[in-house]
């Protein structure tokens, strides 16, 4: 690699990481996704607020049935975007669901400090996850495709 994209790029060994931890993570998705959200409204219990369901929810937190599907979504999304960043060098997302996502993000109050958050909490869930895996390495590597996810939802966080 001459450097000829200027920046840094994401390396097959990058892409191996991340793919081989999901891949160890997604038979118990659920679990670990539900655990990364926990970890999440620990540090940042406001953000709660953020979610329709569950603003008016009575149900505990850990019993609502669509806090499972959006954990599962930023893990998915950040898996797919470390092979992009290797395949093609930036995050390809459907031009319509970014879009979408930027849109929703927006209307929801969603801001940077709550990226942050989830930032941190994600990583401490996969190495929860990883156990004797876990590397300097993979976390690297799992940051750095997630902000590059984020920077392309950020594009589209507009009405
Ligand atoms: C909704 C992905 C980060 C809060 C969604 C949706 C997706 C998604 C796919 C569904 C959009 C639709 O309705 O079509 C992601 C990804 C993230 C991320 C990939 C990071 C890489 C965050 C963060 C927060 C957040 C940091 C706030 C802590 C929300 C809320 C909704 C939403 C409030 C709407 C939920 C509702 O219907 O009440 N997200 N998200 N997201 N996300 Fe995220």
């Amino acid at each position: 690699n001459c450097g000829s994209m200027g920046g840094e790029s994401f390396t097959e060994e990058q892409e191996a990481l991340v793919v081989k931890s999901w891949n160890v993570m997604k038979k118990n998705a659920g679990e670990w996704g539900l655990k990364f959200f926990i970890k999440i409204f620990e540090i940042a219990p406001s953000a709660q607020k953020l979610f329709s369901f569950l603003k008016d929810s009575n149900v505990p937190l850990e019993q609502n049935p669509k806090l499972k599907p959006h954990a599962k979504s930023v893990f998915v999304m950040t898996c797919e975007a470390a092979v992009q960043l290797r395949k093609a060098g930036k995050v390809v997302i459907r031009d319509s669901s970014l879009k979408k996502i930027g849109g929703v993000h927006f209307k929801y109050g969603v801001v940077d400090e709550h990226f942050e958050v989830t930032k941190y909490a994600l990583l401490e869930t996969i190495k929860e996850a990883a156990g004797e895996m876990w590397s300097a390495e993979m976390k690297n590597a799992w940051s750095v495709a997630y902000d590059q996810l984020v920077a392309a939802i950020k594009t589209e966080m507009k009405p």
